[in-house]
Parts: C-alpha cells; structure tokens; sequence
C-alpha cells in the first residue's frame, strides 16, 4: 500500500529514518508550545481538521483534537456512530460530504486494515491514520520513539523488548517498524498463540517477513534481559474467548511485566504501554505507575508528535499540497 508521504500519513513504511527524525525534531518544538502557560500558535489558523472515528479511542482522538487547537485550526469531531453512517450511508459518500465542506485533514480511526489508504484515494485532504484494524498506528510509534529519543537519546543499539499481542497489534507491527528503522534491535515475546505461525520462538526473523533482524525471544525473560526499553501490549479479551489465551490469570504469569522482570532489564530501562492498560494482566500496578514508567509521558508526547505531524501536512495550501499552486 503506497501513499504520497507529502500528502497522508498512513504508515511509517513509506517514511525513512531522516524524515522520522525530522518529524521528531520538530515535535520537541512543538512540545515546547504545548508547555506554554498560553498555548495557542496561528500555525494553523483558517485550517478545518475533522477526527472521524470508527472506534473508541480516548488518547488519540483527544491528542489529535489537542493539537490541531494549540496549532490554531478548527477541529470538528465525528464520531461514526453519531453520524449518517449509522443511517447506512457509505463511507465513499461520507468522505465526499466531508470533503464538501472544504476540509485540509481528515484523522481516520477504522477496524478494517487499509480503511485510511481507501479514504486517500477518495478525496484532496491530507489524510492521517489514527489506527487502522490490525495494521498501523504510526503516530503512536512516532510518539513511542519521541519518549524513547527524550530519555535514552540516539535509537541506534537500544534493545527494545515488545511483549504481548503480537499478532492482532497495530501498535507491535507500527513499533517494530519504526524502531528497526531507526537502527534499534526489537525482540518480541509472547504466547504462541499470538505469534504469525511462520515466527518460531528462539529465532531471528529475515527481510522475507518484512522485518530485519527481528529476534523472537522463547519467553519473556529472555527478551527483557538487558533490554533498554519494556514495551507491554494491550491482552484484548477478545483473544481469550477466541481461545488463544488459557487464562489471564496465567497471561499474567507468563507474560505480564512485573518487578521481577523490570529488574532483568537494563538499569535505568524504561517502562512503556500504548495504553488502554489491563492492570493486572499485561502489566502490574507497581511498575505501571513505578519509577520507570513513561506510560503518562507518552500520552503528552503524543500531543507534540500529532502537532508535528498535522503542521506538516496541513501548512501548506490544498493546492500546493495536490501539487497546482504556490505555496502560502
Ligand atoms: N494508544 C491508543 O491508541 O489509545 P486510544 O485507543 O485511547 O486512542
């Protein structure tokens, strides 16, 4: 799937490691304005942003919202079950009355993979996924590699250790991606049930997977020994009553990050969650709130990472942006 990184994010493949950095770069000033005691830039003033959601969401949808304000634009919220959608309008026809209205970005959350490259090819906005299916989530991954860059500084080396739903993981594909390209060693764990059947536990994955040098640890301890970063994914229950979990009760057991395991990582190695956490399961209260945990931080990285992100877009004209005019 194929976007012009000039007009949409939907992906970080069609992003390489200077444009990822400077994005970053630009979110630490854009980071700085959303410290201000007045926070408000004309950056973006006279733009319309729309959030069309086919999910919940509370992190994205509010930091996306946060950040077209502080940047000065009008941002209007859609929820899909509020809309004409629920009255069985198409999403072909709804991106269209949107479009109408002369919108410059729409932020497009959706279950089915691939939804925000279908809405691209249908309208002259910039289009940002904000999660799609199991596929993507790339301002969540910008946002993880920000937090990460603010603590431990150059990527390159850090050993990264993602731990959990592998397989239904927007979040892990975005992750894994994101920090390989910035030259970080990624290791995954999780049950064998939640692992791409071709991925064997003890292995090193190769270009045929579309990952390089991914290292599939054969349990959790060994992918959080030494590691820089512990990354704990969202257990959904969904899984457990789709049969890939025994209980999460022995999730939490097996696989879920506790002090024991912090203690076998890195000193001074840092704590993640994407968020929304299953306390108790995937990752234990101690830790999630402990000394560690960048979980708070992450959620105001998020707000500069998707200033950075919409200013980047959004800037300039649509017509400068669909390649027919000069620039504003
Ligand atoms: N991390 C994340 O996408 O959280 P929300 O579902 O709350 O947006």
């Amino acid at each position: 799937m194929m976007a012009d990184p000039r007009r949409h994010l939907l992906d970080l493949d069609d992003l390489d490691a200077l444009e990822i950095e400077g994005l970053l770069n630009s979110a630490e000033g854009m980071l700085e304005i959303a410290g201000r005691d007045v926070r408000k830039t004309p950056a973006l003033r006279g733009k319309t942003i729309i959030t069309l959601f086919f999910e919940n969401s509370t992190r994205t949808r509010v930091s996306f919202e946060q950040a077209g304000k502080i940047l000065g634009a009008d941002v209007i919220n859609v929820a899909a079950s509020t809309s004409s959608l629920s009255k069985g309008e198409s999403l072909l026809n709804t991106v269209k009355t949107l479009e109408a209205m002369q919108i410059d970005a729409l932020v497009v959350r959706h279950p089915h993979s691939g939804a925000p490259y279908f809405i691209a090819n249908h309208t002259d906005a910039s289009v940002v996924n904000a999660g799609d299916g199991t596929h993507a989530h790339p301002t969540q991954s910008l946002l993880d590699l920000f937090t990460v860059r603010k603590h431990l500084g150059d990527l390159a080396g850090k050993r990264i250790a993602i731990v959990g739903d592998i397989l239904y993981s927007r979040v892990a594909r975005s992750d894994i991606i994101a920090f390989q390209k910035m030259g970080a060693e990624v290791v995954v764990s999780c049950p064998n049930t939640l692992l791409p059947d071709e991925w064997q536990p003890g292995s090193i994955l190769g270009q045929q997977t579309g990952f390089e040098n991914l290292e599939i640890a054969r349990n959790v301890d060994e992918a959080v020994e030494g590691a820089d970063v512990v990354m704990a994914l969202r257990i959904q229950q969904e899984r457990q009553e789709a049969g890939h979990l025994p209980s999460l009760r022995e999730y939490s057991d097996r696989w879920g990050i506790n002090s024991r395991r912090m203690a076998m990582a890195h000193d001074g190695a840092l704590l993640m969650h994407p968020g929304p956490m299953n306390e108790g399961v995937e990752i234990a209260s101690d830790v999630a709130h402990g000394v560690q945990s960048v979980i708070e931080e992450q959620v105001r990285s998020g707000v500069a990472v998707r200033m950075a992100v919409l200013y980047a877009l959004c800037a300039r004209s649509r017509s400068a942006r669909n390649g027919a005019g000069t620039e504003n």
